[in-house]
């Protein structure tokens, strides 16, 4: 029997994200028609034998366990939350939760960080850490030297896989083989949190802490994954699949492009079909439109567009690299491009709504998107997606390009390189 572990961290973590998850937690934001965390949950129950879904964050209950429930219902897997009482960190919560994880007497379980997206290759991870009879095996993939700096980096014997050396997000160069931030992890890995933990225990006791953290509050990459290190337990399989991280808005975008190119092969009854083949408007491939979203015959959408349920799309109106949410609508002969249109906001007619495109650099191999903080040193704006909050509304006849606004406004004018608080 196989389980699986998702952190889904809780309001205080992605801030990067925000105004998106102002008004939904981050792992329900939808890529491609699907929250978040449900990528990560269908790849998860596409492994025989994979009987249980633990979500672990600090959420409130009511944000996410009526999620889980939907999620049980539509896989017919056990699905729960477990809420921490307050952040406990990557592996603190995972030792609070350990009867649960354990009970029943899984082989292994996948730990993931909820706010990776990838076509991960979990059997293969699998298989990998059964043939190394590993204590814990590591998705690791390659970045550039520069970018490695911001991940876990990782050095590895070449023949036999293992880890021998292991630096969260140095600062200055390790390794290009990062953590991608998905694992298999065996049982017997809490008594390793386990000796950790009393470690810290007795260190907290003595006072030594200072109050700078909770009890019970581990790191999984520094004060686990870092000293299992060239102790013969710890395994890598480095891949070549598509994978990302999401913290920023802009990562949202092309995360959406990836899963709607996945669809292609895994799910093509969830991408619009152009004219002609059943769709009634144009459709530039891939494109996700829900069934009970209305667009105009004579809209045009593509590529890399997905339109949430109840959202309304006018006549001639144009959309491009953009993720338009519930129950939006926006009007006759607009342009809708790099950008985010939040739930239940209106764009009116002949307005155009325009976001900076930040994709990795396509020239460059192994780079990964940027996460930039929304000001540089400066103080000025760094040139993103543009993102219209909740319940936003934006007038006819008006340009909103690289700028932020946050829900329930209602704008009078066009806007440029601001952020509308
Ligand atoms: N339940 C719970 N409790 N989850 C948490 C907590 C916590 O206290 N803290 C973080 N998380 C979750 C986050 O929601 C996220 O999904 C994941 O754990 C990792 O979050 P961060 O601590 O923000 O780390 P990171 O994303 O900057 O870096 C991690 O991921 C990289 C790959 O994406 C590290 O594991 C890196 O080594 C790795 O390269
Ligand atoms: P999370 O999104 O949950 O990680 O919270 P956060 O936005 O507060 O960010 P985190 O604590 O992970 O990182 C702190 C700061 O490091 C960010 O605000 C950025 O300034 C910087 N940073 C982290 N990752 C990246 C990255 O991939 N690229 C760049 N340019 N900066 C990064």
């Amino acid at each position: 029997m196989l389980k699986a572990v998702i952190l889904i961290g809780g309001p205080q973590k992605g801030t990067r994200f925000r105004p998106l998850s102002l008004d939904i937690p981050k792992p329900l934001f939808p890529i491609a028609g699907l929250p978040l965390v449900q990528h990560l949950i269908e790849a998860c129950v596409a492994n025989e034998g994979l009987s249980e879904i633990l979500l672990i964050g600090f959420y409130p209950s009511a944000q996410i366990q009526p999620f889980a429930n939907e999620m049980q219902q539509i896989y017919n897997v056990t699905i729960k939350y477990l809420q921490e009482f307050t952040a406990l960190g990557t592996a603190g919560g995972l030792y609070h939760f350990r009867d649960q994880i354990r009970f029943g007497n899984p082989e292994g379980f996948f730990l993931m960080n909820g706010d990776v997206c990838s076509d991960f290759p979990l059997k293969e991870l699998y298989e990998f850490h059964k043939q190394k009879k590993a204590l814990v095996t590591i998705m690791g993939t390659e970045a550039t030297r520069h970018q490695s700096l911001n991940y876990g980096c990782i050095v590895t014997n070449r023949e036999t896989n293992e880890m021998t050396h292991y630096v969260e997000k140095p600062s200055s160069y390790v390794s290009t083989l990062i953590n991608c931030g998905v694992y298999v992890c065996s049982p017997d890995i809490f008594h390793t949190i386990g000796a950790v933990n009393n470690e810290l225990q007795e260190r907290y006791r003595n006072g030594y802490m200072n109050g700078t953290r909770e009890a019970g509050y581990i790191q999984l990459e520094q004060e686990i994954l870092a000293p299992l290190a060239g102790t013969g337990q710890i395994f890598v399989l480095p891949v070549v699949n598509w994978w990302s991280q999401i913290k920023s808005a802009g990562s949202a975008i092309y995360a959406n492009r990836h899963y709607l190119q996945l669809y292609k092969t895994k799910f093509p009854e969830r991408l619009a079909r152009s004219k002609g083949q059943g769709e009634t408007c144009t459709i530039y491939p891939d494109v996700h439109v829900d069934p009970t979203a209305v667009i105009h015959p004579s809209a045009v959408l593509g590529p890399n567009v997905s339109v949430g349920p109840g959202a309304t799309v006018g006549a001639g109106t144009r959309l491009k690299e953009s993720i338009v949410l519930r129950d939006a609508s926006i009007d006759d002969r607009s342009l809708v491009m790099h950008s985010i249109i939040g739930r239940g906001s209106h764009v009116g007619r002949w307005t155009r709504v325009e976001g900076t495109p930040s994709d990795p650099d396509p020239n460059k191999p192994f780079t990964k998107m940027e996460n930039p903080p929304l000001f540089n040193k400066d103080g000025r704006l760094n040139p993103s997606i543009t993102i219209v909050g909740c319940s936003v509304s934006v007038p006819s006849e008006t340009i909103l390009l690289n700028s932020i606004v946050l829900p329930n406004k209602e704008l009078s004018r066009s806007i440029k390189n601001e952020i509308i608080l």
